[in-house]
């Protein structure tokens, strides 16, 4: 029996979160990260219940281990509060921090019950399937997160803001007394973090009959992966197919989530928190929540184990699992059909979502059967054609190699051609300009990199060219920068591959000679590490070549990829 009374909350009353908040001014202080801030929400709002607060250790190592919180609760999710060390070391078990959001708003107050470093390689194993950098969970993990957590239970003050799509927001309260108010019983939520084309409204409308029961539309708006369309576009997109629904029978809502992307274990989490929000039944497809291909190019999950899953632990949850095969269209039919039930012998047609990218991207035709053409207009709106884009060339290596010589020539060329603005972030211009405070370590050199990057993603995102051109010699630091710039535009990393003997024997600044002598320290390739980029867009070789010739190379790959008309 669906029981729609309320879900207790981590709130206190108004007037406590007001004397709180004043007590809490003198209390350390965390500034959450922008994932941290959406399992905070989701903690306070009761849609992670029965959690109390950021696991503590015992909890954390049984959820990384068997899935259920240490009394036995299903759970399969890791939801840590990761800090830094100089922060970690400034708390002691059994204080209170205040939780900040990144304007400086006091959101809760975490009592410190456990702090400890955690094995982020079984962690990776265990929760995501492999210790595998290409996994954007792992990734974050091992090079976003900090080094130590923070557990204890949460006193929560107030829910952070949101400016976008408040009406569209619903805490599991507020949808639980909107299905009260309508009387309805049996309820089916879809989980989504793309827009919607028809073989998802064709999934959504079979659910619904198979289950006997209203729709939910639920798309995640909080994080989704690296390259996603973003919730602007998307929530403009659902918008736009919702009168393709009968508004009697279908909700939308939008679920501010930090997805994992951790396959099965998450097709379970998800299952939970939308049981929380008094959801009866749950629609897992192929591939739910699936993080892509692994780094030897084959995907991490097989593409029905979150559906095993669920299936196995859907009673104890409390909600029915829908499931459903990949759905095709069948074009004598006109029709979807899910994959195992198309009529012999017809034709299948589909287009995957790497092919609609690179249609968008190309501004080539998208058919109808695929989707709608109030979708697509939307898609094509933040989306335009590459050759329209902004995006980043991203110069790498040595210092004398060869980058800013070619960045230069590069540069002009482009503002030759005209159409887009053109920006150079040299390497030692930005150190006079931006970075004039760092000095060489690894530290100073990733913040550094992150400014370049800041830039060029700002740049990008506006429809323009940004040329950066530093040493940058550190892979997960140029891996940050490229998915920094990724959500908004093309990144084509250039190695510069001239060898560092050839560096050193041409010596340009006299900076080799010194640091030879031991006059500069660390210095790159001489005294510091330089991660050769194992994959770049482009890689070229200085040594024999010309600026011009250099320079005519990347302009041949900026071609290639649509990004310059020819
Ligand atoms: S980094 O690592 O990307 O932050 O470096 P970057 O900002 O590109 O700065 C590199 C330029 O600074 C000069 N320089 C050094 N380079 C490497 N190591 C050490 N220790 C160092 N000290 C000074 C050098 O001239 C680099 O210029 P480029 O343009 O690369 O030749």
């Amino acid at each position: 029996m669906q029981n729609l009374g309320p879900i207790p909350e981590l709130y206190v009353s108004a007037d406590s979160a007001q004397k709180l908040k004043v007590e809490a001014g003198n209390l350390p202080s965390h500034d959450l990260s922008a994932r941290q801030i959406c399992d905070l929400e989701l903690l306070m709002n009761g849609g992670f219940f029965p959690l109390k607060g950021f696991l503590g250790q015992a909890d954390y190592d049984s959820v990384v281990d068997s899935m259920r919180l240490k009394d036995g609760t299903l759970w399969p999710m890791p939801v840590t509060l990761d800090v830094s060390e100089a922060f970690a070391d400034k708390v002691e078990v059994g204080q209170d921090i205040a939780l900040r959001d990144q304007e400086g708003v006091i959101l809760a107050v975490l009592s410190v019950t456990d702090k400890w470093v955690p094995n982020k390689a079984v962690e990776a194993e265990k929760v995501f399937g492999a210790d595998d950098p290409a996994h954007p969970a792992v990734n974050y993990l091992h090079n976003k997160a900090g080094k130590v957590y923070l557990g204890g239970p949460i006193t929560g003050l107030t829910p952070p803001v949101h400016y976008d799509f408040k009406a569209r927001r619903d805490t599991p309260n507020e949808l639980r007394a909107f299905f009260r108010k309508m009387g309805w019983r049996r309820i089916v939520a879809f989980q989504t973090r793309n827009p919607l084309h028809r073989a998802h409204q064709e999934l959504t409308f079979r659910a619904a009959r198979e289950a006997q029961a209203n729709l939910l539309i639920h798309p995640v708006v909080g994080m989704t992966k690296p390259g996603d369309v973003d919730h602007f576009t998307r929530v403009r997109c659902y918008e736009a197919v919702l009168d393709q629904y009968p508004s009697s029978t279908t909700h939308l809502s939008l679920l501010n989530l930090a997805m994992r992307m951790a396959g099965p274990r998450e097709a379970l989490w998800h299952a939970i928190i939308r049981k929380n929000h008094g959801l009866t039944h749950f629609i897992v497809g192929r591939d739910h929540a699936g993080p892509g291909k692994n780094s030897q190019g084959k995907d991490f999950y097989d593409p029905y184990a979150a559906q095993d899953l669920v299936r196995q632990h859907q009673a104890e949850i409390g909600i029915e699992m829908v499931d459903f095969k990949q759905m095709v269209y069948v074009q004598e039919k006109a029709q979807y059909f899910p994959v195992d039930e198309v009529p012999a012998g017809s034709t299948v047609l589909d287009i995957s979502g790497t092919e609609l990218r690179r249609r968008l991207r190309e501004g080539l035709e998208i058919p109808e059967w695929f989707s709608f053409p109030e979708v697509v207009k939307e898609l094509r709106k933040t989306s335009p054609a590459r050759s329209k884009q902004g995006f980043t060339v991203f110069f790498t290596g040595f210092s004398g190699s060869g980058k800013s010589t070619i960045a230069n020539a590069l540069m002009v060329k482009l503002m030759e051609m005209g159409g887009r603005p053109v920006t150079l972030l040299d390497g030692d211009v930005v150190r006079k300009h931006l970075s004039s405070e760092l000095g060489f370590s690894k530290e100073h050199r990733d913040i550094n990199i992150r400014r370049i990057g800041y830039v060029a993603s700002e740049i990008t995102k506006n429809g323009g060219i940004a040329i950066c051109a530093p040493i940058a010699p550190y892979a997960t630091t140029r891996r940050e920068v490229r998915e920094m710039i990724e959500s908004f535009g093309a990144f084509i990393e250039v190695h510069v591959a001239t060898s560092i003997d050839e560096c050193e024997r041409r010596d340009r600044k006299g900076l080799y000679k010194l640091a030879r002598e031991g006059k500069i320290k660390e210095f790159t390739g001489i005294s510091d590490p330089y991660d050769v980029p194992a994959s770049p867009e482009l890689r070229v070789d200085t040594e024999g070549l010309d600026v011009d010739t250099c320079a005519h190379q990347v302009i041949l790959k900026l071609e290639s990829m649509g990004l310059i008309k020819g």
